[in-house]
């Protein structure tokens, strides 16, 4: 009864038509539904769909959900592969089915005519309603409507949905998430009666005189109807020639973008209903390889989203939507797209209300068919027309009215073919007003805009400069090479990192034809699961019992799952900041760029502080004259500003909120910048004499130290059991060192070549050790098992009777790789030294390719703050630029141990890297007593290699001779 293997849309449905508040009874059909899972149709019981079918002993599962996340079967992540074999039209037999059936009460309201709205069915459902086939649904994240006039019935009604996890329409659903079968949107009954305005389509222009246009077209056409915007005091009548083919002047009017999101108020009344929307006057256009809104060229900061919550699946609740775009807007993006289908309804509109640019995705993906070269790939086969233009037009008519709206998009990693371009032809007719974009297919035939994904920065520079190689066919070349050009997405938000960001932000601020690009991605997908004894933790694929999966990969967000930011979104929002700040060495002047596309600065205030040592001194606001869009000035600072210069200070600068917004308070900040040093000169040591000597069994004691004599390394300091330095080379591997570099292809992967290297095996030799006019000479050899390559340690140490100075020279043998993670020197502490005080960059995590986010100053943390809990645990938590660290037993006073160099990294964590490495899941680690510290020297950058350009050039780590210095107090 269910054919699950016919490639084309659903069945029964209603043409698709716009969401619009239409002033008409609405009943939404969301709540406690009577639920049966099967794992298979042969499994599903007969019947269902007759009213006096007995579901009681059925569950009760609530509308809209995921039914995985409530008890019936499991969820499954695959990036590119299907979970199922490639044989389309077909899956297996082993298909999950959930059998929904609903008894509602109607009332008259609803009599002389209704629509049944489904938001979303994933993946295949059939509907019947009081015993009488509806339909089938297909396009899972995209709405179906049924008429239900004549079916429906005053009092009780009998809804009933059979729904298939898996059909031949899932194949065009190969997006890389969960995949996350059921009802899991809403579902809406709608009053509809006969002389209802079926859609409706609104087109509202900006001129360049500053007046905005309007032309409605309403379906069908209704004598006597009339559109006003009450705030323009407009109004005309809708009767067929005004309105729906010529554009009408509505006058002046303040315009829409996503930095000045004005909206109006449009109604059309018909003697039966009073329809509202929204409207945002904003042209959009394609001149000089340039987007424009608004004659303006545009520079996206964007995000790809995906619809996620870890304790719901794909229902995400409004208040989250909501809570995510302010976090969005709060960390300077501007822009969002829809990956990789058409999201839930009620994004678009707070979209269109906070101020956003979508690229509106449909829901259409095809990724596993590359393996065998796209063979019989859904974009290029004639069978799939039919749904692919379906799903099309679906997106484009349910979202054609919300002016963020400036792109659709046909899809994503669905190769190349006729259907595609069938599809942008057939958008551009109905909406010629928008751009339509896809990446998959690189001579960009039939789009407005060139985009690609992970390109490294070198070939996007290429691009900015018109220069790239040239396509085989000339004319398509010229086509291209004339369209502005965005990164659909770029640097992979997996676990630490992304590294590299700003390279990219100053190709964009530098070639107008790169018009910016979307971080992958905005939200991860963790799954919240608890161990046996409640500890929360996220789970990824594979912790379900998947036979196939693809791990963590979809682990690669900026904010967690539940919307906590990661370090690589302050950095986002750091490189992004709309406004570029500096000031002068000898803090006289003030430069502010304006970097928005619209805004003065009028929004914003100034202020400034300065801090030392001992906390903030000063602090202050700054006159900044308003600077327009695109402009620059330059403001003497006050003297009480200058009069701060001295050494140990550092000024910093922020633009901030002057009044309250929609999406922050005002004194929110927005950008900054800093001057200044917060480096204390390192203390010279006190005159270094003969420190007192003795040996006691393998002990050496040595001033206020004792050293171990079978490894040379200290054991104690001060009394405190301090053991170390120990040389480590190796990291817990991140994501991205686990990547394979997409800009050097056939590389291996960083992980792989530093454990081949026996990195994580590291093991010293002492050498010799011998004391000399009252310096310690320790010679520690360090290798690795099987291979002769080592690394010898110079340790010099003196003591003044209180300090001890370590001076390290590191000696590598040939034979290494091209790279190293890090050169570090181990300690470990007793676990009671849990509070760090440091002088440097902080308070958030840096290595060299990211933490663009952190500032010079002087912070403290605990080891729990240190530390950033990525799903899947890995290097993390690296403070650096550090000039003083103090560990302590309290925060604040106990015992205490400094560290004093010139420019160190240091991480501080409860337990051992190898337990990190070893880790799956943040309940994996488990602190062990122990203070594990490790002083860099060095560190190798970040990169994006998970997907994307490994670490660039200036922030590899090569093996090499190093020294090292560091007092200890
Ligand atoms: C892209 C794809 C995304 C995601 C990303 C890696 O190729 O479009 O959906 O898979 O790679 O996380």
């Amino acid at each position: 009864m269910m054919d699950l293997t016919n490639p084309g849309p659903g069945t029964g449905s209603l043409p698709p038509r716009a969401h619009v508040e239409d002033g008409l009874p609405t009943l939404s059909l969301n709540g406690d539904w009577r639920f049966h899972y099967s794992d298979s149709l042969a499994q599903a019981p007969e019947g269902i769909e007759s009213e006096g079918f007995n579901d009681v002993v059925w569950d009760c599962l609530p509308v809209p959900s995921n039914w995985n996340f409530h008890g019936h079967g499991a969820p499954v992540y695959t990036n590119v592969q299907f979970p199922f074999p490639l044989d389309p039209p077909f899956v297996p037999d082993a298909n999950p089915v959930g059998d929904y059936r609903l008894a509602f009460e109607v009332g008259a309201e609803f009599l002389a005519g209704a629509l049944l709205r489904f938001d979303g069915i994933d993946n295949a459902g059939t509907v019947w309603l009081n015993g009488a086939l509806l339909g089938t649904t297909r396009g899972s994240k995209l709405p179906a409507e049924f008429d239900v006039s004549g079916l429906l019935r005053l009092g009780t009604n009998v809804l009933v949905v059979r729904v298939a996890q898996f059909s031949a329409a899932s194949y065009l659903e190969d997006q890389d998430a969960w995949w996350l079968p059921g009802i899991f949107r809403d579902v809406t009954l709608l009053a509809h009666p006969a002389g209802a305005v079926r859609d409706v389509f609104v087109h509202a222009g900006y001129t360049a005189a500053g007046t905005g246009t309007l032309r409605v077209e309403l379906d069908p056409p209704m004598p006597g109807a009339k559109v006003e915007i009450p705030a323009l005091g407009f109004k005309a009548p809708l009767n067929g020639a005004a309105l729906q083919g010529t554009a009408l002047d509505v006058g002046v009017v303040k315009p829409w973008s996503a930095e000045s999101p004005s909206l109006y108020e449009l109604r059309i009344s018909t003697p039966a209903q009073t329809l509202r929307l929204n409207v945002g006057f904003r042209t959009i256009t394609v001149q000089d390889a340039q987007i424009k809104l608004n004659g303006v060229p545009l520079l996206f900061r964007g995000v790809n989203r995906h619809e996620h919550n870890p304790d719901l699946g794909r229902t995400v609740p409004a208040e989250q939507v909501l809570r995510e775009l302010k976090l969005m807007k709060q960390h300077n993006i501007n822009a969002i797209r829809t990956a990789h289908y058409a999201p839930h309804p009620f994004l678009l509109q707070a979209a269109d209300e906070l101020g956003f640019y979508i690229i509106d995705e449909c829901d259409y993906e095809t990724h596993g068919f590359e393996d065998g070269q796209w063979a019989g790939n859904p974009s290029a086969e004639p069978q799939y027309r039919a749904a692919l233009l379906d799903r099309m037009q679906r997106l484009v008519e349910r979202d054609k009215n919300h002016p963020c709206v400036i792109m659709w998009s046909l899809g994503n990693e669905s190769g190349k073919g006729e259907n595609l371009a069938a599809m942008a032809e057939w958008t551009k007719a109905r909406d010629p007003e928008r751009l339509v974009h896809y990446e998959g297919d690189w001579a960009c035939p039939y789009v407005d805009v060139y985009s690609r994904m992970y390109l490294k920065p070198a070939d996007v520079e290429l691009i900015g400069r018109q220069e790239e190689s040239p396509l085989p066919d000339a004319i398509q070349d010229t086509h291209r090479r004339n369209l502005p050009f965005i990164l659909c997405e770029y640097v992979h938000s997996m676990g630490n990192g992304p590294g590299g960001l700003q390279e990219y932000q100053d190709l964009f601020d530098k070639y107008p034809r790169l018009q910016g690009g979307f971080v992958w991605e905005w939200i991860e997908h963790g799954i919240r699961q608890h161990t046996p004894d409640g500890e929360a933790y996220f789970a990824y694929g594979g912790d379900f019992g998947e036979k196939v999966h693809d791990g963590n990969f979809v682990i690669d967000g900026m904010i967690s799952a539940d919307l906590d930011p990661r370090p690589g979104l302050l950095d986002y929002k750091k490189v992004v900041e709309p406004l570029a700040l500096s000031v002068s060495h000898d803090w006289r002047t003030l430069t502010v760029r304006n970097k928005y596309d619209f805004l003065d600065t009028s929004h914003l205030a100034f202020i400034w502080r300065v801090e030392s040592a001992s906390g903030r001194i000063t602090h202050g606001t700054l006159l900044v004259p308003v600077t327009a869009a695109g402009e620059q000035t330059g403001v003497v600072l006050p003297l009480e500003v200058h009069a701060e210069l001295a050494a140990q200070r550092v000024l910093t600068i922020s633009a901030v909120l002057a009044t309250d917004q929609p999406w922050a308070p005002a004194g929110h900040e927005i950008a900054w910048t800093q001057q200044g040093s917060p480096q204390a000169p390192r203390p010279a040591l006190l005159a270094h004499g003969a420190p007192d000597i003795a040996r006691q069994g393998h002990v050496l004691s040595f001033g206020p130290a004792t050293f171990s004599l079978m490894t040379g390394e200290l054991s104690s300091f001060k009394g405190i059991a301090l053991n170390g330095p120990r040389l480590t080379l190796w990291r817990s591997p991140t994501d991205n060192d686990n990547g394979k570099d997409h800009a050097q292809p056939g590389s291996p992967r960083p992980a792989t070549t530093w454990e081949d290297a026996g990195l994580p095996l590291l093991e010293g030799r002492l050498q010799s050790m011998a004391h000399d006019a009252g310096e310690l000479h320790v010679r520690v050899r360090y290798g690795v098992p099987v291979a002769r390559h080592h690394v010898d340690v110079d340790y010099l140490w003196r003591t003044d009777g209180t300090a001890m100075e370590l001076s390290a020279n590191l000696t590598p043998s040939t034979g290494w790789g091209r790279t190293w993670p890090r050169v570090g020197f181990d300690f470990q502490l007793p676990g009671e030294f849990s509070q760090a005080s440091w002088t440097g960059f902080g308070p958030g995590q840096k290595y060299p390719d990211t933490g663009m986010a952190a500032q010079l100053g002087w912070f403290s943390a605990s080891l729990e703050e240190l530390e950033v809990p990525y799903v899947r645990p890995q290097e993390n938590g690296a403070r650096a630029g550090v000039s003083q660290l103090q560990l302590a037993t309290e925060r604040g006073g106990g015992q205490s141990l400094t560290f004093q160099g010139t420019d160190f990294s240091f991480t501080l964590r409860p337990w051992s890297q190898e337990v990190l490495s070893a880790a799956r899941h943040t309940p994996d680690l488990v602190a062990d007593g122990i203070s594990y510290l490790t002083l860099d020297a060095a560190v190798h950058g970040i990169g994006t290699a998970s997907c994307g350009p490994g670490v660039l050039p200036p922030y590899q780590l090569a093996p090499a001779p190093l020294s090292f210095k560091v007092l200890l107090s």
